[in-house]
């Protein structure tokens, strides 16, 4: 049997060594509110390129400052902030690894010192601070700060963009019809709702031509919210603009029960990924390499995303490789204790 989890797969012109990548996580970690790398984020990634994961995706970095989910978030808003994250791509490069960045923008749910912003003016919860409705000026500006930050991502050598559309943030809350009560050209029906989505991937192609990936909540958990038909509606739309692959998240959008269990979200990503024929990403609850390894065979999604596994356990493909009886080569310093 070949040993899917370690094929390579390529992206335009950028290979991924295996199929294994670090989802993105929030460290909260940023210590000057400044949006800088610190240290902590160079040990942190550097660990995992260290471990073989293939794809490292830095953590949702925020466009603009008022973006921010917290202060402690990365950000990638202004050209001092390019240089840490150079940095921190030397380091994961320096392994083998390839690295994305994951471009965000909170909107209602963002938790800084400035007004929040939304398509409409309609809080989370009934506790929450109401967001500012944004104006056709404002939704002009987050575009472009979009723009600037893929500008930003090309001096820092990221190998690939992805653009967080997923958990209830900014462009989730244009796509939902539970946060989007526009009336104009960027609210009411779905076409409208992914306007705002489809301009920030038309801005940032201006700048970008690398693999462009973009994550989404593939299920709002409310029949009044956005259902899979919508989702294949976007996705082909993301298809057609030249995206090249749908990490396929869930939730965050509004208050919902989810149910949750090993691999609760891939049936999302395959439906997106027959239905559309577009390579997706998977995430949720995946810990096992056995079924790692089934979802790829059985071509249920292209990559598997982990998150909380990797922070238990930063040489997960190491624990993969032995599970799955392939050959890993360890990194050279570690052969002693890998080549037993
Ligand atoms: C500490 C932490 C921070 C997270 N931050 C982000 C983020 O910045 N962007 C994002 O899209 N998802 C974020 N997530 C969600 C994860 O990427 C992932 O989708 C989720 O944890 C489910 O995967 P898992 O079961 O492998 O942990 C975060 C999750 C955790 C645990």
């Amino acid at each position: 049997m070949t040993v899917k989890l370690f094929e390579p797969i390529a992206f335009k012109s950028v290979t991924l060594k295996n199929r294994i990548v670090m989802a993105p996580m929030c460290m909260y970690s940023v210590v000057k509110e400044d949006g800088q790398v610190t240290p902590f984020h160079l040990t942190h990634y550097e660990s995992r390129a260290v471990g073989q994961t293939g794809l490292i995706m830095i953590e949702a970095t925020a466009v603009q400052p008022e973006g921010r989910i917290s202060m402690q978030d990365l950000g990638i808003w202004q050209d001092e902030q390019i240089f840490g994250l150079l940095n921190l791509n030397k380091r994961i490069h320096a392994h083998g690894a390839t690295s994305a960045i994951q471009l965000g923008h909170a909107g209602r749910k963002a938790e800084t010192n400035a007004p929040s912003m939304a398509p409409s003016a309609i809080a989370m919860n009934e506790s929450d601070q109401k967001p500012i409705e944004m104006s056709k000026a404002d939704i002009s500006t987050t575009i472009e700060a979009f723009k600037d930050a893929a500008r930003r991502a090309v001096q820092a050598q990221f190998d690939i963009i992805e653009i967080h559309a997923a958990h209830g943030y900014l462009i989730n809350q244009f796509l939902s019809p539970l946060s989007n009560h526009r009336t104009d050209e960027y609210g009411g029906n779905k076409e409208n709702r992914y306007r705002f989505l489809s301009e920030i991937i038309s801005a940032i192609k201006t700048v970008w031509n690398g693999p462009l990936f973009v994550r989404i909540s593939a299920d709002e958990y409310n029949e009044k919210g956005n259902q899979i038909d919508d989702f294949i509606y976007f996705s082909q739309q993301m298809k057609a603009q030249g995206v090249d692959l749908i990490d396929v998240s869930t939730g965050g959008v509004i208050q919902a029960h989810i149910n949750v269990y090993p691999g609760y979200q891939i049936r999302h990503a395959e439906q997106i990924k027959q239905a559309v024929n577009i390579p997706t990403g998977t995430v949720g609850l995946i810990t096992s390499p056995l079924h790692a390894e089934e979802i790829l065979q059985n071509e249920r999604a292209d990559l598997i995303f982990l998150a909380r596994e990797l922070l238990r356990d930063p040489y997960w493909p190491r624990r993969a490789a032995q599970e799955l009886n392939y050959q890993l080569e360890a990194p050279k310093p570690y052969r002693r204790g890998w080549n037993r």
